[in-house]
Order: C-alpha cells, then sequence, then structure tokens
C-alpha cells in the first residue's frame, strides 16, 4: 500500500480522481457553492447526515464529481478521539469497496493528524498474502491524503508512514506459519534490514551462541530440528556525531512454542505461531527507524528458536547454566521465552545502554490480567515506565504498569539451582517479569508482555503489528543530544526504585 500526502482543498474535491472518495467532516456548512459544500448542505437538510462521530453516507455516481464512489464520514467535533472513530469508519468504507485507489480528505486544520490517518487506513485494509496470494486481488495500493496544507501535515504524515511501514513488517512476519518463518527466516529480514541506510547486522549461529555461553537459550533450542539464530542490530543515524548510548530492544522470537516436554494442549496451538512477535516489532521498529533516521541509537537483539518436545529436549528438572553463571532449574519446559531472553539480556551489558526494553509474548497470565488493550509493564525505573506509558498513549497503543515487589520472587527459589523457570500459577506475569530482572543489568530496564496484544484470535485472527507504535514513540521523543548522554550519566540521574 502506497501513500501520497496531496494538497485538496474542499472545494476541488469533486475533480479528484479515484475509485473511492471518503470525506471526512466536522463543520456542516450552512451554505456553499461548491459541489462538495452543496451536497453536504443538502445531505444535512434532509435529514441524512449530521456529522456524527463515525456516521457514514455513501453515494456512487454523484453528478458533478468525480470520483466513482463519495462517502461522507462524521469526525463530531474533530477532537482526536472522534476523528479516530471516522478514520477508522472511513477504513471500513474502503475495504468494503473493494478499492484499489482511495482518497481520504481530512478537515482542513486536521493536518497535524496526518500520521493517525495513515496509520487508521492502514490498519483497516492490511491484507495478508505471504501463504494466501489469491487475497491480494481485493488489495488496497493507493491512498491519497488529501489536506488543504500540505507543510502543515509533512512530519506527521511521514511519521505516520514509517509507523505504518514497520507495523506491516511486524505483522507480516507475525502471521507467517512457523514454517515459513523459522528462525533462518528471521535472520534473512533482519539482514535486508541491514541493507537500510543507517542499519548493520550480524546474525550468529549455534557455534557462536556457544562460545558465548549461551546455555539456557541453546537448552530452549535444543528440542528443534530447526537450528537457532541469535542476530543483533545496529541503528545508527547517518553521519550523526552524538555519543548517546545507544537504548536495546529485545525481542522474543520462538517461531513456534509448543511447551516442548510440557506439552500445551491441542486446542489453538497454532496461534503459537505468534510467539516471534516481539522479534517481529524489533525488526519492525528499525524498518521505522531507517525510514525516518532520528538521531538516537538503537541496538536490536533477537534470539529465536522454536520449542518442541524431542528425544534431545529438556526436560523438566534439568538445570540450565546461563550466560550470566546463574544456573537455572527448568520446572517447566513452557516457560521458555524468559529461558532465550535472559541470555540476551546478559549480552545487551556490552553495549552500555541508556535503557534496555525487552518485548515479549511471555504469559498467559498478562492476557488474563489486562486482556487485549492495554500491554504489561514492568520496570526497574520510572523514568523509562512514564516514558513508555506516554508514548503507548501518544501511538494508541498503550501499556499498563505492573508491581516488580520482591515478594513475586518467593517461588521461583529452587533447592538444585540460583533460580527456578516457575512459580506457582499465581502472579504469573510478574513471576516471569521478576526472573527477566535477575539477568538486567545496571542499565534502566523494562518489559513489555505482549502475550494478549501481538495478535488477535477469531474471526479477524492475525498479527496486531502492537507495539511498534509504542516503540518508534519511545524513541522519536527521547532527548537528542549531540554531546551525548553517557551511559553513566543517564542512569545516575534516574531515580532507581528498589525492586
Ligand atoms: N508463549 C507463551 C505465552 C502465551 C500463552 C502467550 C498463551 C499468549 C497466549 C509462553 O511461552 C508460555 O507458554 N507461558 C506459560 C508460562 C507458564 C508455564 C508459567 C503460560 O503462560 O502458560
Ligand atoms: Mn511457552
Ligand atoms: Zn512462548
Amino acid at each position: 500500500m502506497n501513500f501520497e500526502l496531496k494538497s485538496l482543498p474542499s472545494q476541488r474535491a469533486a475533480q479528484h480522481v479515484t475509485d473511492i472518495l471518503t470525506v471526512l467532516v466536522t463543520n456542516l456548512p450552512k451554505t456553499a457553492s461548491d459541489p462538495l459544500g452543496t451536497l453536504l448542505v443538502q445531505a444535512q437538510r434532509a435529514g441524512d447526515f449530521q456529522a456524527k462521530p463515525g456516521q457514514t453516507l455513501s453515494m456512487w455516481k454523484v453528478p458533478g464529481f468525480r470520483a466513482s464512489r463519495l462517502v461522507l464520514v462524521g469526525a463530531g467535533d474533530g477532537q482526536p478521539r472522534q476523528l479516530r472513530q471516522a478514520l477508522s469508519a472511513a477504513a471500513a468504507a474502503i475495504k468494503t469497496a473493494k478499492a484499489r485507489h482511495a482518497t481520504v480528505l481530512l478537515p482542513a486544520g486536521q493536518e497535524a493528524q496526518s500520521a493517525v490517518a495513515v496509520q487508521a487506513i492502514a490498519d483497516g485494509n492490511y491484507v495478508y498474502t505471504a501463504t494466501k496470494p489469491s487475497a491480494e486481488a481485493a488489495a488496497l495500493k493507493t491512498v491519497v491524503l488529501g489536506v488543504a496544507d500540505t507543510s502543515a501535515a509533512k512530519t506527521a504524515f511521514k511519521e505516520g508512514c514509517a509507523r505504518v511501514a514497520g507495523m506491516t513488517l511486524a505483522r507480516e512476519w507475525g502471521n507467517r506459519p512457523a514454517n515459513h518463518a523459522t528462525p533462518a527466516h528471521l535472520a534473512k529480514v533482519a539482514q535486508s534490514l541491514g541493507r537500510e541506510p543507517g542499519i548493520r547486522c550480524e546474525v550468529m549461529g549455534p557455534a557462536e551462541v556457544k562460545r558465548l555461553g549461551m546455555g539456557s537459550f541453546m537448552a530452549v533450542a535444543q528440542g528443534s530440528e530447526e537450528s537457532l539464530r541469535f542476530i543483533v542490530l545496529q541503528y545508527r543515524k547517518r553521519g550523526s556525531t552524538s555519543r548517546q548510548a545507544p537504548v536495546v530492544l529485545v525481542g522474543k522470537g520462538i517461531t513456534f512454542d509448543t511447551g516442548g516436554i510440557s506439552l500445551k494442549p491441542g486446542a489453538g496451538m497454532d496461534e503459537m505461531k505468534f510467539d516471534m512477535c516481539g522479534a517481529a516489532s524489533v525488526l519492525g521498529t528499525f524498518k521505522a527507524l531507517a525510514d525516518l533516521q532520528p538521531d538516537v541509537p538503537v541496538v536490536g537483539l533477537i534470539p529465536t528458536c522454536e520449542n518442541m518436545p524431542d528425544g534431545r529436549a529438556l526436560k523438566p528438572g534439568d538445570v540450565v547454566t546461563s550466560m550470566s553463571g546463574q544456573t537455572i532449574e527448568i520446572l517447566n519446559t513452557d516457560a521458555e521465552g524468559r529461558l532465550i531472553l535472559c541470555d540476551a539480556l546478559t549480552y545487551a551489558k556490552r553495549f552500555k545502554p541508556q535503557a534496555v526494553i525487552d518485548i515479549a509474548t511471555l504469559t498467559g497470565a498478562c492476557v488474563i490480567a489486562l486482556g487485549h488493550h492495554r500491554s504489561g509493564l514492568f520496570a526497574s525505573d520510572d523514568a523509562l515506565a512514564l516514558a513508555l506509558e506516554q508514548a503507548g498513549d501518544r501511538a494508541f497503543d498503550p501499556c499498563w504498569r505492573m508491581p516488580l515487589d520482591d515478594e513475586y520472587a518467593e517461588g521461583l527459589k529452587s533447592n538444585f539451582a540460583d533460580v527456578a523457570n516457575v512459580g506457582d500459577r499465581s502472579a504469573g506475569s510478574v513471576t516471569a517479569a521478576k526472573f527477566l530482572q535477575r539477568f538486567a543489568g545496571e542499565a534502566p530496564w523494562a518489559h513489555l508482555d505482549i502475550a494478549g496484544t501481538a495478535w488477535k484470535s477469531g474471526g479477524a485472527k492475525g498479527a496486531t503489528g502492537r507495539p511498534v507504535g509504542l516503540l518508534l514513540s519511545y524513541l522519536l521523543h527521547l532527548p537528542t543530544t549531540a554531546s551525548g548522554n553517557s551511559a553513566g550519566k543517564a542512569g545516575s540521574k534516574r531515580k532507581t526504585t528498589k525492586a
């Protein structure tokens, strides 16, 4: 899907050629002389259109208009919430029309909402084709965003397009079934990102990972015929002189989670192909960074493998040694995400980061706690937590902070190792976070549990592309200081809660 920003004052809307013209309406005129204004006056008089948020009035081959279809969409008072409602309605109208080319006309003065507009239209019209090429026939090709003042819209439009490109990449790889999205496939995607401006990519295989001593990560992978990969992405704005310490993003890349020897029940197990959505969100964020070139260094770490039952698979009771040196008693092989993330968190320390954020479809318990609206946020640092909460709100990709009191780690005690990989069933998303916290370094650390938000089930089954919006918004709002925030300075300025 291609987006184009175009100057299109409503007086000229009638001359615009497209398959479907959706016009977002806030203020209804009392009198008008241009075709669109006249139509609005008449529709209002007839009682057919009051511009209520999300209300639509669809017309076909309207005399005087060159668009094949014309849809008026109510945007209420134009406040962000109502505008978003209107944009979802516009996206749905475009989808229903099976249009190839669509135009969305924003109300004058709403140029700053261009990012929201681009995202809403892309969200509602995403089509998965990788293993269903026939779906391509109904796919929307180009979207023109018409605004009164293009210069007022430019920045938001560009950010919206980059966010969409990142989210689309994340959805694409999230949706691919595990036999079309192996660890080797994900490494290929990362390597092709490595050819984009400002991005470097390094991929490690079993030999290098063994040399690094990632015994916990290797233990998860040992039951699978697919060999693991450890992906390291590095972004830095081209030509940047910034000496700022990087933000490290760590994404869980389990390409399929059967549970291993602690096998999952059969019903709905197909959805465990989405267990690499954390990894996909890191890939998507890098795509968006390449498009926008912000002056903030970012490192992406992706441990990726399958979790399978096998003669060589990890068994409950096995003890493994992580890269940190801590030994781990595996009481449940289905708690595998934390086992691959802990070694990546240890690896993250070498970048002397200003912050480390891991993103993982980590626990079913998080879905019970927060459902599908907000991702779970755990953070060792209040400033980082606040920045992520605010980023989520800005990007309509919200999260909710959860506790990290040490009391929650009680259940992780083991008689046979430094730590067990599971506690009892209570507060499962918190104990998972407490496990990870043991491996986080000095830098402020946050963990996003996206088990409830990374994909949808049922009729609309599919990856959402979350939390690319949150991550990107966080990175774009970081203070960029040319003189540099050294890791030490950033760390000491922040208040660290005792957790
Ligand atoms: N990938 C799952 C978490 C998950 C489950 C996400 C269902 C979304 C829906 C994770 O690897 C897992 O299996 N977690 C276990 C942990 C338990 C064994 C402590 C879980 O949540 O059941
Ligand atoms: Mn699991
Ligand atoms: Zn998992």
